[in-house]
């Protein structure tokens, strides 16, 4: 199966068109200017909005020196985000192209293109320069690419001596049931979720040191379960906007997240970590 064909096909990444539906509610039409906190609501796809990206400025310590790497950044949501709230400047690597094109225009409506570059390739490929980066951050994005190890040797290259690292990512706390190891592969795409451990052991072993992993489970779980049901109360007034097919979508998506997260099987950690 050719892995980007199965990504874009994944209930997360369809009805793209969604965002500006979203923008349309607002009043806001498809070439129009946004501001980008009229963005936030739409453009965060992971837990805990905003606050996990001002949690991580914080952490790393952003300003408007500051150069971050964000692999794996959607549809740019924390990207402009760092960006609007620290000054600093993100290079935001996303491997579909449909999904970085929503991110391009995103950005550029928003007025952050000066500090926001947007690039389209894989993580495990693309050319990253050396010692570039003062950070490099990544939301739920790495339980998608396969090399892990391959992944962090090359982001370790790229941070500047001393550069932080923050990621929050999916993780295994016991053994998946079959049918749920066949959704965390083909509706979540998770084909390098681990225990804990072995994630930090990856973060090792590509020369990263001070890795502190951090569960992020009792905190996500409830959180998965209290958005699916927001998502159902929502049903009627979503479907108007965006239609039926978009509802169901995410429905699905949100549903099986929340599932695995009951079934004490998938969990969440929050991983930082600087180089030498
Ligand atoms: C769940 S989304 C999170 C997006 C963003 N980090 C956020 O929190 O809003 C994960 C993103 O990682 C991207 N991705 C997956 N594999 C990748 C790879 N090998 N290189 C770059 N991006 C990748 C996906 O296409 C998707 O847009």
């Amino acid at each position: 199966m050719n892995d980007r064909v199965a990504i874009e096909s994944i209930p997360l990444y369809t009805h793209l068109d969604r965002i500006n539906s979203g923008l349309a509610a607002l009043g806001i039409g498809a070439a129009d200017p946004i501001r980008p906190d009229q963005l936030f609501p739409l453009d965060q796809w992971h837990y805990h909005d905003t606050d996990a990206i001002r949690a991580a400025a914080n952490h790393l310590g952003l300003g408007p020196a500051s150069r971050v790497l964000e692999i794996g950044s959607g549809i740019g949501g924390p990207a402009r985000y760092l960006a609007h709230s620290t000054g600093c400047h993100v290079t935001a690597l996303e491997l579909q192209p449909k999904v970085h094109a929503v991110a391009a225009d995103l950005t550029q409506r928003c007025g952050l293109g000066g500090r926001v570059l947007h690039l389209c390739g894989d993580a495990l490929s693309h050319p990253i320069q050396d010692a570039a980066f003062d950070a490099m951050v990544s939301w739920l994005a790495v339980l998608h690419i396969p090399d892990r190890r391959r992944l962090y040797a090359r982001l370790a290259r790229a941070l500047r001596p001393g550069g932080g690292c923050y990621v929050e990512d999916l993780c295994m706390r016991a053994p998946f049931a079959v049918q749920d190891q066949r959704d965390l592969r083909d509706i979540v795409f998770g084909v390098s979720v681990t225990g804990i451990d072995e994630h930090a052991d990856d973060l090792r072993a590509a020369d990263f040191i001070d890795v502190v992993a951090t569960d992020q489970t009792a905190d996500w779980a409830p959180y998965t379960s209290a958005r699916l049901a927001a998502w159902q109360a929502n049903h009627a007034s979503y479907a108007r906007a965006h239609g039926e097919g978009a509802y169901a979508a995410q429905e699905l998506f949100y549903a099986v997240i929340a599932r695995l997260f009951a079934s004490g099987s998938l969990g969440g950690v929050r991983l930082v970590a600087r180089v030498a």
